[in-house]
């Protein structure tokens, strides 16, 4: 049956996200699932709720739904409900959707669980590297972000209504969320491939601020 409910999810998801275009998209959903699976092998986390986690997780993200942190749970216990799937499973990957998401720099943020683990340091990775940047800028455009405005500094959320709520451009972003996650690493090998994906971001930043400069001969 576990095959089947994947399958099932997995062409849901994929209608759904299809087309999106601030990085959310299917092919987000499809990295994070392959990066998850992965990671869950070397943890040895039950795959069967990593791969519905991963899948669902950005099912209804509370960024697109004017910041409601319920609504991305219970569109997948909906779902889940009514492909007839345990409650028990149901529980678990629910939990996981509620807490994968990032909600400050001075928030913390729980996960009890091994596979909630490998589904968080998935979707870390994939806001980290070259992608990280792609995906980074495809959102702060469709927020009408500005590339960067030296008059505003990044601040240190204290609260996710706060982050929630934060307009900066999406410079800051990299000072107020991604340059963080290499720290927040919950496995050795997520720790490992995002300390590769922060260098590059740091470069990419260096690069951005000499040519903001005019750092440069003609
Ligand atoms: P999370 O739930 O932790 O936010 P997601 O997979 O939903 O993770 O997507 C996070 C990605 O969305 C970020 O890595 C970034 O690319 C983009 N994003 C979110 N907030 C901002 C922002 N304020 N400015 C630019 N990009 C953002
Ligand atoms: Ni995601």
């Amino acid at each position: 049956m576990n095959p089947e409910i994947i399958e099932k999810t997995e062409e849901y998801v994929k209608k759904k996200l299809q087309g999106e275009g601030t990085g959310h998209d299917w092919w987000h959903i499809h990295r994070v699932r392959n990066t998850a699976l992965q990671l869950a092998k070397i943890e040895d986390a039950d795959l069967f709720i990593v791969e519905l986690a991963a899948l669902l997780h950005d099912i209804a993200d509370h960024k697109f739904h004017d910041g409601d942190e319920e609504i991305g749970p219970a569109t997948a216990r909906n779902w889940l409900e009514n492909l007839g799937v345990d409650e028990s499973i149901i529980n678990r990957v629910c939990t996981i959707i509620r807490d994968v998401s990032f909600k400050g720099a001075e928030v913390e943020t729980k996960m009890d669980s091994i596979e909630g683990k490998v589904v968080q340091d998935a979707d870390r990775l994939d806001a980290l590297g070259a992608i990280g940047i792609a995906r980074a800028f495809a959102y702060g455009g469709h927020k009408d972000r500005e590339l960067y405005n030296p008059e505003i500094k990044p601040e240190s959320h204290t609260t996710f209504e706060s982050y929630k709520k934060s307009t900066g451009p999406t410079l800051n972003h990299f000072y107020e969320k991604l340059f963080l996650l290499k720290d927040r690493m919950n496995t050795q090998a997520g720790r490992k491939e995002a300390e590769k994906r922060h260098q590059f971001m740091k470069e990419f930043v260096d690069q951005f601020f000499s040519e903001w400069g005019g750092d440069f001969e003609l």
